[in-house]
């Protein structure tokens, strides 16, 4: 395999990217201070029929505004059966653009088109294209924390919530490509004993959880269950007693009320339903090399309750993809959504 340098390309042109930077800090500075930002954005919601999907990694007041809460595939099953005539989505850049992907016809709305994704960003279509070529015949399979080009070259798009069962789904015998994220991907070829080709990408969120420290805090807290999600690097994930996406993880908690006591090795803001769920229940979050207490996703946290309001109320910024591209990324998310039919249904706030 030929090694390969990976760099950050940013989503958007620096001009474009800093020209929407200094009109979303401008419209935000003139917001009204007396204004009920939360009655305003319900009001808003219904007076344009706008549905709100919200993923578990935002700020708890935007959870609360939502329609749905989901994680990544629940949040794609939602944009796709939706009826409403705009869809706003506070999550990252990949996620608008997958539910803008499903509904060609309708706006889709993000609150900062900045919020990118590490695993996103660090894996340029024409790269990735490029490292394709040696791997001809093989099936590419394609986290869905990707952009809508990379996409466009894949068979199939996964999340952490149906990777594994859609890697069984396929013979034996197929050879597999798997991008951009290198942990999911080791994580799914130990479930699956299927060994794939992975593209070398990581979270910059979920590899700030380092073994060393887990297991200080483990020894602190014996009594504790630990869970992470299956973007921490493989040492984390061997001292995990389950690993899921944030929906599983959740749907982990809810599900074992023998247990009281969560080490949680995620983004923080999936505790806001994992505490309302088990008010019961103590969870601690497995500490960063950040230096901070819990790990925060810096993109998912650009969109705000000031941003979130701006959006409805100017109907901008949206998400654009060019026609072409938009229906060639569409077969693969298609593909996903057809495999992960008989999975576990999703729960979920608005359901
Ligand atoms: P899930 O929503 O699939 O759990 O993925 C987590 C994540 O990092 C989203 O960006
Ligand atoms: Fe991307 Fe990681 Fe943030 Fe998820 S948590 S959006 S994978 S950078």
């Amino acid at each position: 395999m030929k090694t390969l340098t990976v760099t950050q390309t940013p989503r958007n042109p620096a001009s474009e990217s800093l020209g929407q930077e200094f009109d979303l800090s401008r419209r935000v500075e003139q917001i009204d201070s007396r204004l009920d930002l939360e009655a305003e954005i319900r009001r808003l919601k219904k007076e344009k029929n706008a549905v709100l999907l919200a993923h578990y990694y935002q700020d708890s007041e935007i959870q609360d505004l939502a329609d749905f809460v989901g994680d990544s595939l629940a949040l794609s099953q939602q944009a796709a059966k939706t009826e409403a005539n705009t869809i706003v989505f506070c999550g990252v850049h990949f996620m608008a653009e997958t539910a803008k992907i499903l509904n060609p016809e309708k706006p889709v709305l993000l609150p900062d088109l900045d919020a990118g994704c590490s695993l996103a960003d660090r894996c340029p279509a024409d790269l990735y294209e490029e490292w394709l070529k040696q791997y001809p015949g093989h099936t590419v399979i394609n986290y869905i924390n990707s952009s809508a080009a990379v996409k466009a070259v894949s068979d199939i798009i996964v999340t952490s919530s149906n990777a594994v069962d859609i890697v069984k789904q396929l013979p034996e015998e197929t050879p597999i490509v798997f991008g951009p994220d290198r942990h999911l991907g080791r994580w799914v070829e130990k479930q699956t004993g299927k060994k794939m080709v992975l593209w070398p990408g990581f979270c910059i969120v979920h590899e700030q959880f380092n073994a060393r420290r887990l297991a200080k805090l483990i020894a602190g807290h014996p009594d504790a269950t630990i869970i992470a999600h299956p973007e921490c690097e493989e040492a984390v994930l061997e001292r995990a007693d389950f690993i899921g996406s944030t929906l599983a993880l959740l749907k982990y908690v809810q599900s074992h009320p023998e247990l009281h006591k969560f080490i949680v090795a995620t983004e923080v803001g999936i505790l806001h339903q994992m505490q309302k769920s088990r008010p019961d229940a103590e969870f601690v979050c497995s500490p960063p090399n950040s230096g901070c207490d819990c790990a925060m996703c810096p993109y998912m946290r650009l969109n705000t309750l000031e941003k979130l309001y701006l959006t409805l109320r100017d109907g901008y910024p949206e998400i654009v993809l060019d026609p072409e591209l938009q229906t060639k990324a569409l077969r693969p998310v298609q593909r996903m959504l057809e495999m992960s039919k008989n999975l576990s249904p999703v729960q979920q706030k608005g359901d």
